[in-house]
């Protein structure tokens, strides 16, 4: 750990202000250089507080997530690297994971620059979003990859639920719609060992608009995205946000077993029942939603009353 990763580390696991001495000591440094370092960190945008006679604090104010801050709530060993801007954190990821990197590794950033959607779509990935890639080296059979990606809608589903006190819902296959409009969207990406067909590795990657203001959006998405809230919101609530998908995540994937999460992705789908029109390789056409089985295929039935079972493409819902 470098000099700020360790001050951000005392200051995510001090509940009060940390005085400069205090600080120099415990990290054997001069007052001068953790006088710097606090510096140094404001100027990369942290909020730190100076409170006369006691000390720094990292502010309530500071709005920028750590891994000091994420790791503390988290139940599971993952390690967690955070970059200020990236090109994609899938493709840092799949190259961290080509080069051997842990399971459970994960790459955060705050902005993207060449963020990747699903259908080979540029995905939006201003600040004020998380954009997040989880290494994986699942032991699963390769058929059921798919569902690595309904456990992970489920885990950011009911995490942000839970930490942020809203009622979320998902649209199949993996977005996450918060009051009618896409808050998350999910792209699962792996690489296949072609000598013995298992799976080598996964690069599971979350994009999650948390604090963005309505009028960041590109015009073009101002009607179909939404961010949790539209206001900056403290670290702290972000770190604890984050923590909580990590771990409602890892709950469901080491249990893949179990079918209950497929129940909970049922009855968070906000399409059973509906209308929608299937964008599939071979077309578009009009359908009710009848169920999602155990694959995570959709069933659906068409005008002339043929039932269909899609394991790909997408549904949009019709007004
Ligand atoms: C979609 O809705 O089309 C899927 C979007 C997935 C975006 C995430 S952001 C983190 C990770 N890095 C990427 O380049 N894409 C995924």
């Amino acid at each position: 750990m470098d000099i700020k990763e360790n001050l951000l580390y005392m200051f995510e696991n001090c509940e009060t202000a940390i005085s400069g001495e205090q600080l120099a000591n415990k990290l054997n440094v001069s007052r001068n250089y953790i006088w710097k370092a606090v510096n140094a960190l404001r100027d990369d945008g942290y909020i730190i507080d100076a409170v006369t006679n006691k000390g720094y604090y990292l502010s309530d104010k500071n709005t920028l997530f750590t891994s000091a801050g994420i790791e503390k709530h988290l139940k599971y060993n993952c390690k967690i690297q955070i970059y200020d801007s990236v090109t994609s954190t899938n493709t840092l990821a799949k190259q961290l994971a080509d080069g051997g990197c842990d399971n459970k590794t994960v790459i955060i950033a705050r902005e993207q620059s060449g963020g990747k959607g699903r259908l080979g779509r540029y995905f939006h990935s201003a600040r004020g979003g998380l954009y997040m890639s989880v290494v994986l080296r699942p032991t699963l059979n390769i058929t059921d990859t798919p569902l690595i990606t309904v456990a992970a809608a489920v885990a950011v589903s009911r995490a942000v639920d839970k930490i942020c006190g809203v009622s979320t819902g998902i649209k199949w296959v993996n977005d996450i719609f918060l009051n009618g409009k896409k808050i998350c969207g999910i792209l699962t990406q792996g690489t296949v060992n072609v000598e013995n067909g298992s799976v080598d590795h996964v690069v599971l990657g979350i994009g999650l608009n948390i604090n963005k203001p309505d009028d960041d959006f590109p015009k073009e998405l101002k009607n179909i995205a939404a961010s949790i809230y539209s206001t900056p919101i403290n670290s702290r609530v972000q770190n604890k946000l984050i923590a909580e998908i990590l771990n409602e995540f890892f709950a469901i994937y080491e249990n893949m077993g179990s079918s209950d999460f497929l129940d909970e992705y049922r009855s968070r789908s906000i399409i059973i029942g509906k209308e929608v029109i299937c964008v599939t390789e071979g077309g578009e056409f009009s359908a009710t939603v009848k169920n999602i089985d155990n694959k995570a295929h959709l069933i659906v039935v068409d005008g002339f009353g043929k039932t269909h079972n899609l394991s790909s493409g997408e549904v949009r819902v019709k007004i």
